[in-house]
């Protein structure tokens, strides 16, 4: 059972490990470092699992596609719109002799060209010409269309299962969390602005620091410290936390008399206006009216909130803040290195201070990301050196310990729907 926190959040301990009915004991390391749980980990959880990988609105149009890498069994995909207008999602690999028929990452093809042998199929995936056809010995068509992944889509979100016949649909999968999540406006999904980096640490070390406010103080006091912490709240402690079967969300705390810096020129002309309360804002709260107002952003209606971090298992995080949307994404490489990506959504800029501020953001935001980025090596490091067996993790850290028990009970169930139990 999941529990708000008090109406004064800070006056004494959270629970909120004990309220998502989790234990508190400490937290085992060899997950993240394992050979043999990173094999169990990609057969059980990647290859079972529904896993996200764009939004419709960067497929819109017909014959519009993107390619996206599921590691980590490198298995490349071709995600497109058909004539239809059906969502596709096909291996990219020609049937003639194995090339990938789309290098990517993204563009529009009503036929798909395999640039090795020009062998060419429609957008639905049917195999359209063969160059040369009667040299070949009773090639039959019908079966050498691209293989079909299979795909799903929720709330314009596109997720993929590399079972060729998923145990469990998408909707089964998200569970309540589709509920809660239901609605909630994503403006300007069709403008990402990415980026990536392959990490020397396991993904679960680079997801893990993306969904605890308890190194803020520590590892951004340069960037956002008197964002996420205060006189009030000095360890940045979570506004609330709770889990959805697989899935869970953890609320984060923000200063509402965060200081600028009046030496900062840019921040004061960007923050003049104080719209948003935040730095971590691309759009106006007026532009965001509809999903601000949404109940599963700022879920405790606090005005000491700076955002919500919505883990879907195994690998995304979809991040809710006062001026919109970013997602981060965590793929296994190996059992210590792994690749990073985060998008972030920025609606276009109603005047030039609004782009000056997206601009600061989208700085602000990867500047804050580095911070994190440049810790999770050193992390690893230490984990690898088998000097400790366990971790021990505190109420803020109730993301983290989900997520283990989470992938644990993944590795070790028979079927998904026991997974799901
Ligand atoms: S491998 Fe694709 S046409 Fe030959
Ligand atoms: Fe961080």
């Amino acid at each position: 059972m999941n529990i708000a926190t008090s109406d004064k959040p800070f006056a004494g301990k959270t629970a909120f490990t004990q309220s998502c009915g989790l234990g508190t004991e400490p937290v085992p390391l060899a997950p993240y470092r394992s050979a043999e749980f990173f094999e169990r980990e990609r057969a059980r959880v990647f290859e079972r699992a529904w896993l996200l990988v764009g939004r419709e609105e960067e497929i819109a149009a017909y014959g519009d596609y993107f390619v996206a890498e599921l590691l980590p069994g490198g298995v490349s995909t071709v995600l497109n719109r058909g004539k239809d207008g059906k969502v596709r999602a096909f291996y990219n690999t020609c049937s003639h002799r194995g090339s990938q028929v789309v290098d990517g990452p993204t563009g529009n093809a009503r036929r798909i060209v395999c640039p090795y042998h020009n062998w060419t199929y429609a957008a639905d995936g049917e195999l359209l010409s063969i160059p040369d056809e009667s040299s070949f010995f009773a090639v039959d068509r019908k079966r050498c269309g691209l293989t079909p992944m299979a795909v799903d889509t929720w709330e314009g979100w596109i997720f993929v299962n590399l079972q060729a016949e998923p145990e469990v649909g998408l909707r089964a999968f998200l569970g309540d969390f589709a509920d809660r999540l239901a609605g909630v406006p994503y403006v300007a999904a069709d403008k990402p602005i990415v980026l990536k980096a392959d990490l020397d640490a396991n993904w679960k070390v680079v997801q893990d620091a993306f969904i605890e406010s308890y190194h803020i103080p520590a590892i951004h006091k340069r960037t956002i410290a008197e964002t996420f912490s205060s006189n009030e709240n000095r360890f940045a402690r979570l506004l609330d936390a709770r889990v959805f079967g697989p899935h869970r969300t953890v609320s984060m705390y923000g200063n509402p008399k965060m200081p600028l810096d009046p030496a900062n020129k840019v921040e004061m002309l960007a923050y003049a206006s104080g719209d948003t309360g935040s730095l971590i804002a691309a759009g106006t709260s007026t532009q965001m009216d509809s999903f601000l107002q949404h109940p599963a952003v700022n879920p405790t209606g606090v005005d000491c909130w700076s955002m919500d971090v919505n883990n879907l298992f195994p690998n995304t995080q979809i991040d809710f803040g006062p001026g919109g949307f970013w997602v981060h994404q965590f793929w296994p490489l190996t059992p210590n290195t792994s690749r990073y990506e985060v998008r972030f959504y920025v609606p276009d800029a109603l005047n030039a201070r609004q782009r000056l501020q997206q601009e600061l953001y989208v700085a602000r935001v990867i500047e804050v990301v580095l911070e994190d980025l440049a810790n999770v090596a050193r992390t690893q490091r230490g984990i690898d050196s088998s000097g400790k067996d366990h971790m021990q993790l505190q109420d803020s850290e109730v993301g983290i310990r989900h997520s283990v028990e989470q992938l644990l009970k993944w590795v070790d169930a028979d079927s998904v729907a026991e997974a799901l139990l």
